[in-house]
């Protein structure tokens, strides 16, 4: 994710600030700016790239810097390719802002501006926010800020200079971390300590709806109404490498942590008055009722996410889905015409067999729909079509947060295409929406306690193999719970439908074998009950990850994993959550190296 890092004391800050952002590149970020009270001016350097090739050298041509007030900022794109134009400091001659997180109005209040004169530069929402600034202020502040807080929706952290005021930062949140540092003389915010830990350990949190005004002398906190707040100094006690995983132990269990922030990052700008809009990437309701055919193509988990589409589509849509693993597709001359649909889904944007099967796809003259987490990949860039997941950068081999996204997306598509198609209702439309929007508060509770998953891993730990099982979605679900548990704990796994268990695969059980059932899918549970009971009459060892209120067989269960209740069409998405983390104790039990398992890369740009 972005990152951003201010300062405000009696030392030139540029390099202050280049530090800060050094700091915060193991976020991962695209492009890199800074903006500082330079003579009575607001004067900013900013570059896409990495901060030595790109920020680092712009400064090194410029006259040195002796501004000893200024904010900065790691960008990682997501609305707009990575540019110099989109990077922050974004602003104009009197106010500049650097932010992290969404403005998901944007295009209302950019409309708004551009009614009232202003002209736009960058494809960024940030942009709108540095505007309604510069709208508001007339000689306050503080009230510019008030005015354009109340005007915006979304997730939020914003560090702001105003030219006027050269020796200030302020700064506001909401949903976004944001920190404020304190040092002897001097002041610091930074969207993680990380960023200001080898400058100070003292720190305040700002909170959601709280404006801070820093200068060398010290911060006021205030709340939305002015008035001042009194806040608890906090001391950091990390080493900067716990730090950097925010605390976490390994980038894995931190970007599961992550996963709400990122579920609603991917699906709230997608939701307009109650329904699904993909009107940024241009498929429209008339596209989506033409298509004959919809393929899902990716490799790993990207694929594993389109299989969950493939059952939510089908179930919805009443249109068939075929999903396809890339390597295989590109090589076996599919079916496609120009009146289908080729779906491709990839984290990195750069997987060679995806991008090979998307342009397999153009070339037939298929619609192609790129559902990428990396803005400005290669196949973001050759898609007809792209959307943006917007989960942040993923650090960790293994897909966790990338994958709930690349879900979520698959359900927002399922809805669009049954409504478009006269399948559902406006009506069952906004209810499923309403349904998809509480899916994050649901993985917030299966995060609230880890014990249940630390306590399957330990009965995990000495299998030489083990069998995922389900039926339907869930069968769906347990291919990926499957990969987790073996690319980060090297233990063979093999997902199966669990209704073909019996043809074959039931002999491989033996006293012992552990068996993970998904078992979330009310109208087939009592299927999924009689293949647990037959694989627990033949010795296995049994653990069921199912709802709170689904009544288990006691004597055919050795181990329940409760998940929050749902509708059974929405509950891959919390399901995903206690396999990603039994895999993921399992692997820490085995002294794995969880974030970069053997044999592995992020991302397979070759074949
Ligand atoms: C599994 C995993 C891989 C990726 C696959 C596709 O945890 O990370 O299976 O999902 O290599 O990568 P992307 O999504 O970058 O195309």
């Amino acid at each position: 994710m972005c990152g951003i890092v201010g300062y405000t004391g009696r030392r030139a800050c540029a390099e202050i600030l280049v530090e800060g952002l050094r700091k915060l590149e193991y976020r991962g970020y695209d492009s890199a700016g800074i903006a500082v009270q330079e003579r009575q001016k607001l004067k900013t350097v900013k570059a896409k790239g990495k901060i030595r090739e790109g920020l680092e050298k712009k400064l090194s041509e410029e006259a040195p810097l002796t501004a000893v007030c200024g904010i900065g900022h790691t960008r990682w794109a997501t609305h707009g390719e990575p540019s110099d134009i989109n990077s922050h400091p974004i602003g104009n001659g009197r106010v500049s802002i650097v932010h992290n997180g969404i403005i998901e109005n944007y295009r209302k209040v950019k409309e708004f501006l551009i009614s009232a004169g202003y002209a736009f530069e960058s494809e960024t929402d940030t942009e709108v926010v540095a505007k309604l600034l510069d709208y508001y202020y007339e000689g306050d502040p503080l009230e510019a800020v008030r005015k354009t807080v109340a005007e915006i929706d979304g997730a939020y952290a914003i560090g702001i200079l105003f030219r006027d005021f050269p020796d200030k930062i302020y700064a506001v949140r909401k949903e976004c971390p944001l920190i404020v540092g304190k040092g002897d003389g001097e002041m610091f915010i930074a969207s993680d300590i990380t960023a200001i830990l080898k400058e100070t350990r003292e720190y305040y949190l700002l909170e959601d709806g709280e404006i801070a005004e820093l200068d060398q002398s010290g911060v006021i906190f205030r709340d939305i109404h002015s008035a001042v707040l009194q806040k608890e100094l906090l001391t950091a006690t990390w080493d900067v490498e716990a730090a950097e995983k925010g605390g976490y132990a390994h980038f894995m269990l931190k970007e599961i942590h992550e996963e709400p922030q990122a579920f609603k990052n991917a699906v709230s700008p997608r939701i307009r008055d109650g329904l699904v809009s993909f009107e940024e990437c241009g498929l429209t309701d008339e596209m989506l009722k033409k298509y004959k055919h919809v393929y899902i193509v990716g490799c790993g988990s990207a694929m594993h996410a389109g299989t969950v589409g493939k059952y939510v589509i089908e179930a919805l849509a009443r249109m068939p889905v075929v999903v396809d693993i890339a390597s295989e597709f590109r090589y076996r001359d599919p079916l496609l015409s120009p009146e289908d649909l080729v779906i491709v889904i990839s984290q990195s944007g750069e997987t060679a067999d995806t991008k090979a099967a998307l342009k397999l796809a153009n070339g037939i003259g298929a619609d192609t729909l790129a559902i990428v987490n990396v803005v400005g990949s290669s196949i973001a860039r050759e898609a007809k079509m792209v959307m943006y997941t917007m989960a942040g950068p993923e650090i960790s081999v293994c897909s966790t947060k990338a994958y709930m996204v690349q879900t979520a997306f698959m359900y927002l598509f399922a809805f669009k295409l049954a409504l478009a198609r006269g399948m559902i209702s406006e009506e069952e439309c906004r209810s499923l929406v309403g349904e998809l929007c509480a899916v994050p508060e649901k993985i917030g509770e299966c995060l609230k306690k880890l014990e249940p998953y630390q306590y399957a891993a330990s009965k995990l730990v000495n299998a030489e193999s083990l069998l995922y099982i389900g039926r339907g979605l869930d069968y769906a679900l347990s291919m990926e719970g499957s990969l987790k548990l073996k690319e980060i704990s090297y233990i063979h796994s093999e997902s199966y439908a669990a209704g073909e268990l019996k043809h074959g695969t039931i002999s491989l059980i033996e006293q012992g074998t552990p068996v993970i059932a998904v078992a979330t899918q009310t109208k087939l549970f009592e299927k999924t009950q009689s293949n647990i009971k037959e694989v627990k009459s033949r010795g296995a060892f049994v653990v069921v990850v199912c709802p709170e209120d689904m009544s288990l067989e006691q004597e055919s269960t050795d181990l329940a994993v409760r998940i929050p209740s749902g509708s059974d069409l929405l509950m891959p998405l919390v399901a995903v959550v206690p396999l990603q983390l039994i895999a993921y104790y399992t692997a820490v039990l085995r002294d794995c190296d969880v974030d970069k398992p053997r044999n592995l890369a992020k991302s397979v740009t070759v074949e």
